[in-house]
């Protein structure tokens, strides 16, 4: 039987109610179509921090490093809004993307046919929407240093982030773009601000350059990435890849998020490097939505977002692409009967629970399997 391993990190407020419905699809995979999976489980985020006073602890922090593949909830919650900066739950998720060296995060935001009309737009803006936003993760400002706030003695204080982009961060996340558009529909947009930002400049030019030396087959349009939020929500289905750093494209995925109808719809992974030696590349998959303390421990959070996400895991990780095919058909199939959490749901139409949600798309997937 195969060994796969996974870790898992449910975090806080919906993370642990989204991952439970991922852990029913791993008990079914493992039961009854020998899938393999081994799985341990952590702690991230404020739970963490009231357990051992850090985001992430290094024992943890070890046991992501050593699985194939890492399993993400979310993080967050009022509850930790004054803890100090360094031990804030969302650190835990920077310290695994940075530690990690999960470069490339893959957010695909598709409206499948029956959510048309949940999205705020009209549906035929977003109706049979397929765009792939690929996010720099590691560096930009979320990284660069100096970092901090500066007490001037005056009664004043000054803020500094910093934004840094070297060429070899930037060749490398286009790369991901060209190659994952070349099995789409070979289409790059590159998203930034040449016009106020040095960064924006070298990006540009570098990803101009790389993909005039290695991808020139693919069609590369470039756009500063405030029109770009304007032209997403426009006409998203102009674009193919859209490729940006890390804070517009932190940006950005929120926005196409709701094209898709709702936050808890949009799956993501992280990926590193393939390894020079065994090609496999580290990985973290998580939702692209927070812990939503407002809906947190009522049975309403959307666990698709999850589910997806460990799609992508079947996909980019365990080369499963027949498993990761049926369970998307799963959750296509799920929304065309009609089944809806609160967040997709149309005014006054019925709704059914987080764990009603996880039974449906796990029976679907099942059948499907059959
Ligand atoms: P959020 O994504 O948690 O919630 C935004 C809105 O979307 C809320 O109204 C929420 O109810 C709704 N929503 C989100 N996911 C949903 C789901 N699966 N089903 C139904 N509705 C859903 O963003 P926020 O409120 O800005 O942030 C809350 C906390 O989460 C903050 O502490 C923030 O830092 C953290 N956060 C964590 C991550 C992460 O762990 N990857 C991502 C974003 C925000
Ligand atoms: C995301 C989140 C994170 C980010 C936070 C929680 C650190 O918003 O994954 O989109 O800003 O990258
Ligand atoms: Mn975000």
């Amino acid at each position: 039987m195969a060994h796969r391993t996974l870790f898992l990190l449910p975090g806080d407020g919906i993370g642990p109610e989204a991952m439970n419905e991922v852990r029913k699809l791993i008990t079914y995979m493992n039961d009854e179509l020998g899938a393999g999976f081994e799985t341990d489980e952590g702690m991230v985020g404020g739970c963490a921090y009231d357990a051992h006073g850090a985001a992430i602890s290094e024992a943890d922090m070890e046991k992501a490093t050593a699985a194939d593949a890492v399993l993400f909830g979310a993080v967050g919650g009022p509850k930790w809004d004054s803890v100090p900066y360094d031990v804030r739950p969302e650190a835990g998720l920077l310290r695994l993307r940075k530690d990690l060296e999960l470069f490339a995060n893959l957010r695909p935001a598709i409206c499948y046919p029956a959510l048309a009309k949940s999205s705020s737009l009209k549906p035929e803006v977003v109706e049979g929407l397929d765009i792939l936003i690929i996010r720099e993760l590691t560096g930009g400002v979320y990284f660069g240093e100096p970092k901090e706030i500066i007490d001037l003695g005056n009664g004043q204080k000054r803020a500094i982030d910093t934004q840094v982009y070297d060429t070899y961060e930037i060749e490398r996340i286009a790369g991901v773009a060209f190659d994952l558009a070349r099995t789409r529909n070979n289409k790059v947009c590159s998203m930034e601000k040449r016009n106020v930002m040095k960064s924006g400049v070298l990006w540009n030019d570098v990803v101009t350059a790389y993909h005039k030396a290695h991808h020139s087959d693919v069609e590369l349009t470039h756009m500063l990435a405030d029109a770009g939020g304007m032209q997403l929500v426009r006409w998203p289905k102009q674009f193919d890849v859209i490729v940006t750093d890390n804070l517009f494209g932190d940006m950005l995925s929120d926005v196409a998020a709701m094209l898709t109808g709702s936050l808890g719809m949009l799956p993501s992974a992280s990926l590193g490097a393939p390894d020079g030696k065994t090609g496999k590349r580290k990985a973290l998959y998580e939702p692209v939505h927070g812990s939503a303390p407002d809906i947190a421990g009522q049975g309403k959070a959307n666990p698709i977002a999850m589910i997806a996400s460990f799609a992508m895991c079947l996909r980019y990780s365990f080369e499963m692409i027949a498993e990761a095919d049926r369970l998307e058909k799963a959750i296509a199939n799920v929304l065309d009967k009609g089944i809806r959490t609160p967040d997709i749901a149309e005014k006054g139409a019925p709704t059914v629970s987080t764990v009603e949600m996880g039974d449906a798309i796990l029976a679907e997937f099942k059948a499907l399997a059959a």
